[in-house]
């Protein structure tokens, strides 16, 4: 086999964050001490040593802060205690401690683009006067038309429907309206004002000091708007869930300079990222921040982690990639070459708590759901067994590949989307926000199995459960894939094994030539890539395999498969 000369790195630097496997932990699914059928902190810590096992680095939780729950807690009403749902503060520092006595890192979210309409800034600001100070920490505008009844300009929220919501003043007449991107319970914080910066930095620092290793920053790319809140042109608003990617995820690409929306990519984001990284830089031990950045092509994504901004930004060019080898080639070398430029590690990620899980995603056809989520009455066909077979190739190509990678809760199951939810049991303001027409994202949050027997699967010992379980989760369930040496569990245990023991994560990548255009070929620390994207089986290259996305029989790499050689 040939191997072209391109070569890639990690960026430099030896900081845990450029390598390391970060487990995306979903505090409302992942483990429920108390029973009450929502997961807690308590049930995190429980199981900490299940992640250990696995062999991740580290973990990331999604919001466990003091929220309504309108968006499953990306509605902070108080960013520096934690929701009684899952518990206290002290439950937390548990388990940041235990976390670390087993040696995983843990970086928390943070939700700086919006509060919750709950927060007690918002509540100042609806009971102060227009152009007040409180005001002015969110997007407070009069509305256009004679009696201002019409919003002051046409953006769309995410989560369908206008983006402005207006206000009932003290003495009943209409009011002001306010921005808010996502539900009318998440009002957008104005950037522009010293005032939220000064918040955010003590925010940063509340939680810097009880020990969290760093912060998955949510909405990055939206923090600032573009001056003078212009009108989107119709055609872009129009499409605002989908954007230039076509409908593939929660929140629009962007594609162009300048950005082609006046809300999302603004230039001026990066000084807050600036400011962020001075925080951090006040601690020890490589705190680090990764940015929740929708943002298209590479290039453009790699500005958010030049040396003086953040430290890691969500790759989502990459989970938006097509199984199809051309494009995942592209991917793959355009990522490493744009955050080599910047001295930045490459990120990786499949699944996450806003898209449809990739082992049923890879096995999809017809118009694509991402960001639509998927229901009993979507216009696709799944083929479960094709999605899960292209889920763990895609996952062996993954976890080869230099720099660091994020895993989802319950993927290393081979958890499928739930599609069957009930309308009844639907949570995602997505589905209510467009009455039905979208599904959102429940089908990817469903409580995790942990045991085949007993009730809600292990995830707690009383069976409730916010989201309602399959009977599939028996057979997923991580006490049954432990006995099953071809469980996609055993696969993900040695995958990370060997990715750590090989150093894969602050390796360089090779490109390897000669095996087709339906071909994804390289090396990496020694180790020989190859997954056959294509429909006819190829030749098994020599070498000693080291792991096989799936069983192999003679000498052939059948469809959807990809291994590991030595050799
Ligand atoms: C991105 C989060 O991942 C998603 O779950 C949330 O709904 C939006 N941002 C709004 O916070």
């Amino acid at each position: 086999m040939a191997s072209t000369g391109t070569t890639s790195t990690t960026g430099g630097g030896h900081e845990w964050w450029r390598t390391a496997v970060i487990y995306q932990v979903y505090p409302r699914s992942f483990a429920d001490a108390n029973g009450d059928g929502v997961g807690d902190l308590p049930g995190i810590t429980a199981h900490l040593p299940e992640l250990q096992n696995l062999g991740v680095d580290a973990v990331w939780l999604s919001p466990f802060m003091t929220s309504p729950q309108r968006d499953a807690g990306y509605d902070v009403a108080d960013y520096c205690d934690v929701d009684p749902l899952f518990g206290t503060l002290d439950d937390f520092d548990r388990m940041l401690e235990a976390a670390h006595g087993l040696g995983l890192r843990v970086i928390i979210d943070l939700v700086p683009n919006h509060t919750s309409s709950d927060h007690v800034w918002f509540k100042d600001a609806l009971a102060s006067s227009d152009g007040s100070p409180e005001r002015g920490h969110y997007w407070f505008r009069d509305g256009k038309g004679e009696n201002g009844d019409e919003p002051p300009n046409n953006w769309e929220s995410v989560f369908g429907g206008p983006a402005w919501t207006r206000v009932t003043n003290p003495d009943g007449t209409p009011g002001q309206w306010y921005l808010h991107l996502f539900d009318t319970s998440q009002p957008d914080l104005n950037w522009t004002d010293p005032w939220v910066w000064e918040q955010f930095r003590g925010i940063l620092r509340f939680w810097l000091d009880r020990g969290v290793d760093g912060f998955r920053i949510d909405v990055a790319h939206g923090m600032v708007k573009a001056d003078g809140l212009p009108d989107a042109t119709p055609d872009e608003a129009a499409g605002s869930m989908g954007g230039a990617g076509g409908a593939l995820a929660l929140e629009p690409e962007i594609s162009d300079e300048p950005p082609s929306l006046p809300y999302w990519g603004q230039e001026g984001g990066h000084e807050i990222f600036r400011d962020w990284h001075k925080v951090l830089a006040e601690y020890d031990g490589d705190r680090a921040l990764c940015g929740e950045a929708w943002v298209d092509p590479p290039a453009k994504l790699a500005r958010y982690v030049r040396p003086d901004e953040m430290q890691q930004t969500f790759n989502f060019s990459y989970l938006e990639t097509p199984w199809q080898a051309p494009a995942l080639r592209t991917v793959i070398a355009d990522s490493l070459a744009a955050f080599n430029g910047v001295g930045a590690p490459s990120t990786w990620v499949l699944s996450n708590h806003d898209v449809v899980r990739h082992a049923t995603r890879l096995g999809v056809s017809g118009d694509n759901p991402q960001g639509h989520g998927l229901g009993p009455k979507s216009n696709v066909t799944v083929d479960a067994v094709t999605g899960l077979r292209r889920a763990r190739a895609a996952t062996t190509v993954m976890l080869a590949l230099p720099g660091s990678a994020y895993l989802f809760q319950g993927e290393e199951l081979g958890l499928p989307e739930v599609i069957d939810l009930p309308d009844s049991a639907r949570q995602d303001p997505t589905w209510f926000r467009t009455d039905g027409e979208r599904y959102g994202r429940d089908g990817c949050r469903v409580p995790i199995p942990w045991t085949a027997a007993g009730p809600s699967f292990g995830f707690n010992d009383t069976g409730a459960s916010w989201l309602p379980q399959p009977a599939i989760w028996a057979l997923l369930a991580r006490d049954a894939e432990e006995l099953d040496p071809d469980s996609t569990l055993a696969l993900y245990k040695l995958l990370l094994a060997e990715r750590e023991g090989r150093g894969l994560g602050a390796g360089e990548l090779e490109w390897l030539k000669g095996f087709g255009d339906d071909v994804v070929a390289f090396r990496n620390g020694g180790v020989t890539v190859v997954a056959n994207l294509g429909e006819a089986s190829i030749a098994l290259p020599d070498g000693e395999v080291v792991v096989s996305s799936e069983p192999l029989t003679g000498t052939d790499l059948p469809t959807d498969t990809a291994v590991w050689l030595l050799g």
